[in-house]
């Protein structure tokens, strides 16, 4: 059987993502990243180390498994050779199961420095981007004039690409950046020789191996709500975490994806600004953010955090087409007498709200109608069968695929690989 897999976050990026991936990736071949670049921050937990990684795939720590940082990825080459170099202290074969697509764009110094400028500019209308220019360098792209990966083998045409747009950049770049163009174009042509060996033809990768049968994980960053397309736009990143950014983004047509796993918290999060019907500002949104260890992996930021929105994971498992959906950090929610769901939304003059919210401005106005579920005392970190839980965390995931229609087929209880439950085996 040909697997494919494209693992997909529900909600508004952290959810768990890197603990699946790596939990599903030691019998795979592949795990492939499609979008995004260092903006993500997805933690592994293997014993007692812990590792967070941004850009490289989080399959690189199993030794038979191919990492591949797709064409849709903006890629930080800083960030991914100190990557590397974390990764190489416990480790040294890293570079030999990394692949980079040619076509991936090269993420500069200046998108960082044009991103965090326009968050400046924008005061209160900002974003709340991770200041990591992504945006900037998706802008590139789309604009027809940025520099890929395969670029970089003309170090004259990276040294008068900078050129230039060290031109247009106004007087604090010299501030945030202390390299000059020469050093910068020679930087980077350098990273090239350094990876020219594993720079690859992603499609032509990806069929190969899939004629071979080889098993093969797509891994979303971010979440779908922060869709540049289906999200919360503008509080939005600037790509595609969903299912259609598998395809753009890696190459491999869509229809040989076998399935679509959603990931989604047991509670919901968001960082950065934007509208957030279920959050809880008061003492239970601390309590979540305290037991959650809820602050970004990439920037440190709290984590606003309120229930799990029902209204929310309808919608992303239509985007998507989830197959099945991975039900994380349900051990954070032991100790609540009782617990609510958001189900639906109302106006604010109660009327019904169809379908979901297109406009930031309606959802922020909108009143969560909730269902209220028995909460559980009992530690279930140690859990590993589903009939081991307490029944009331039992009925609480019964309750959500009944509502979604869609099968909770696999349950994490704890951030080590081990606390994971199937209620389906393998994938
Ligand atoms: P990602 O961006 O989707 O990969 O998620 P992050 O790594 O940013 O955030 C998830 C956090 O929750 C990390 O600190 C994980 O180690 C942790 N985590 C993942 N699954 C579980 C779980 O089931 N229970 C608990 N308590 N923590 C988890
Ligand atoms: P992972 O992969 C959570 C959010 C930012 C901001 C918006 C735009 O770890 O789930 P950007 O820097 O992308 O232009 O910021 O998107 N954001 C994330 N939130 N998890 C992430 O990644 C995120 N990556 C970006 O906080 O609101
Ligand atoms: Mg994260």
């Amino acid at each position: 059987m040909k697997q494919t897999v494209a693992i997909i976050g529900a909600q508004w990026g952290d959810e768990g993502k890197g603990k699946i991936v790596d939990r599903f990736a030691r019998p795979a071949d592949w795990v492939v990243r499609y979008q995004g670049g260092s903006n993500a921050g997805h933690t592994v937990v293997v014993e007692d180390e812990k590792y967070v990684l941004h850009l490289i795939p989080s399959g690189i720590l199993h030794e038979n498994t191919l990492s591949m940082i797709g064409p849709g990825v903006v890629v930080n080459l800083r960030d991914l050779f100190e990557e590397i170099e974390m990764l190489r202290k416990n480790d040294k074969s890293v570079l030999e199961r990394l692949r980079v697509a040619g076509r991936a764009h090269v993420l500069f110094p200046f998108h960082r420095y044009i991103d965090v400028r326009s968050e400046d500019k924008r005061g209160e209308d900002k974003i709340g981007t991770t200041g990591k220019g992504i945006g900037p360098a998706y802008l590139d792209k789309v604009r027809r004039r940025g520099l890929r990966i395969c670029d970089l083998a003309d170090r004259d045409k990276v040294h008068s690409h900078c050129e230039k747009i060290f031109s247009e950049l106004d007087e604090g770049w010299a501030e945030f950046e202390k390299s000059s163009v020469e050093e910068l174009a020679g930087e980077y042509s350098e990273y090239y020789q350094q990876l020219k060996d594993i720079v690859v033809d992603a499609p032509s990768e990806l069929d190969a191996a899939y004629r071979r049968g080889e098993k093969i994980l797509f891994e979303g960053a971010q979440g779908s709500l922060l869709d540049i397309d289906f999200g919360t736009y503008p509080y939005v990143t600037s790509s595609n975490p969903t299912v259609g950014g598998v395809v753009t983004g890696s190459g491999f047509p869509g229809h040989r994806l076998k399935s679509v796993l959603g990931i989604a918290k047991a509670y919901t999060t968001r960082v950065g600004e934007g509208p957030f019907p279920a959050e809880l500002t008061g003492e239970m949104g601390q309590w979540l953010q305290d037991k959650g260890g809820e602050f970004g992996a990439t920037t440190g930021r709290p984590r606003r955090c309120g229930w799990l929105d029902l209204k929310i994971l309808r919608y992303t498992a239509r985007v998507n087409g989830f197959t099945d959906l991975v039900l994380t950090k349900l051990d954070v929610l032991s100790g609540q007498e009782k617990l609510k769901v958001a189900v639906d939304y109302r106006g604010p003059s109660g009327q019904p709200i169809n379908g979901f919210p297109a406009r930031s401005e309606q959802l922020a106005e909108v009143e969560p109608v909730y269902e209220e579920l028995e909460g559980w005392d009992e530690d279930i970190t140690d859990c590993s069968k589903f009939s081991e839980l307490p029944a009331a965390a039992r009925d609480y995931v019964k309750y959500i695929e009944e509502n979604l229609q869609v099968p909770v087929s696999y349950l994490s209880v704890g951030p080590g690989r081990r606390q994971f439950i199937e209620r389906k085996a393998g994938l």
